[in-house]
């Protein structure tokens, strides 16, 4: 490990630091009035949500870098209290790079980056046509914290009305491959929230999981689990008993094996098909005093895990016990 105090490094350093291990970052396209009337769209990454009782965002137009000057969203914010903050999608993320260029306050960046202004219900700001998730938002209060180069000021704003496309939902929730939102990491680093990249977590369970420290011993040492794995197992309430687990052996042993493929090939290509069922099959049948039979019974519960069938990856797990091969 390398340790930092910030009063040692430089700002820009500090800055890059912050942006390499804080993130992926959401991304507020914020879109405010000046006194005069000109139109300004930016984008904020050092942004979030804070409740929902009201609805609370934050976002940090912070001072210049170069010159510790206010940027032209904070005196808009300043002078007139309202912004409209929408979310980044992946189909407009060039278009909200080029709207981060520090043009004069007197050019409109929507023309800019060819985003489209719509009007806004209940504050002056435009809406981004383009952008599928938009909030009208009222200041609630400007924190400043530093007057130097990148110093920090957070808009802290309240959500007055949402505009949300109707084809992001489903059953109520917003789908995270239809909204395709992007974050921000470090440097010229963009991530994007779809495909491979979204994975589940189960919420713990409504009651209580048992806990690492629950864990048997021969499962918490053995290595083929990850930690993630042992995460899962954990979070049950109980674990299955021994004869639960004499059950399920003799339901998988003695299940008929005629015409059943088994064999150590065999088992990796059940593995590659991600088939756990078969995968513990052909581990069951390998001869007991073989080394990797052991591997073999937990790789099958390792995939059950991954395949999200938890109760069948706890019986797999308590088999390595059962037949005494630890
Ligand atoms: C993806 C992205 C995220 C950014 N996040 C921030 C941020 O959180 N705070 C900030 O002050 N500037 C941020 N910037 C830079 C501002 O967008 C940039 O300074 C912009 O020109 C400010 O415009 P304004 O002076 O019109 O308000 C970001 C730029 C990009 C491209």
């Amino acid at each position: 490990m390398i340790h930092i105090q910030p009063k040692d490094i430089s700002v820009p350093e500090v800055q890059r630091l912050m942006q390499g291990g804080i993130g992926p970052r959401p991304i507020a396209l914020v879109s405010t009035i000046s006194k005069e009337g000109l139109h300004n769209l930016s984008p904020f990454s050092f942004f979030n949500a804070f409740g929902a009782n009201p609805p609370i965002v934050a976002f940090s137009p912070s001072r210049r870098g170069k010159d510790a000057t206010f940027k032209d969203t904070y005196n808009n914010l300043i002078s007139n209290g309202e912004c409209v903050i929408q979310c980044v999608t992946y189909s407009m993320v060039e278009q909200i790079s080029l709207a981060s260029t520090e043009y004069a306050p007197d050019v409109n960046e929507f023309i800019k980056s060819g985003l489209t202004p719509i009007d806004s219900d209940l504050v002056k700001p435009k809406r981004v046509k383009e952008s599928p998730f938009q909030m009208e938002c009222i200041l609630k209060e400007m924190k400043n914290y530093g007057t130097g180069g990148s110093s920090a000021n957070i808009a802290i704003c309240e959500v007055l009305k949402f505009h949300v496309a109707e084809d992001l939902f489903e059953n109520g929730i917003i789908i995270p491959e239809k909204i395709d939102l992007v974050g921000r990491m470090s440097a010229d680093f963009y991530c994007r929230a779809s495909g491979n990249s979204i994975f589940v977590v189960q919420k713990p369970v409504s009651k209580k999981g048992i806990g690492f420290d629950s864990l048997p011993v021969f499962i918490k040492e053995s290595n083929i689990y990850t930690a993630n794995n042992l995460g899962k197992l954990a979070n049950v309430e109980s674990i299955p008993s021994d004869e639960e687990v004499e059950k399920f052996y003799k339901e998988k042993f003695e299940a008929d094996t005629r015409n059943f493929e088994s064999g150590k090939e065999a088992f990796s290509r059940y593995e590659r098909l991600k088939d756990y069922e078969k995968m513990l099959k052909a581990a069951l049948l390998l001869d007991p005093r073989d080394p990797a039979k052991k591997d073999f019974i937990e790789l099958s519960a390792k995939c059950a895990l991954e395949e999200n069938n938890v109760s069948f990856a706890w019986l797999a797990a308590l088999l390595v016990n059962l037949l005494k091969l630890i």
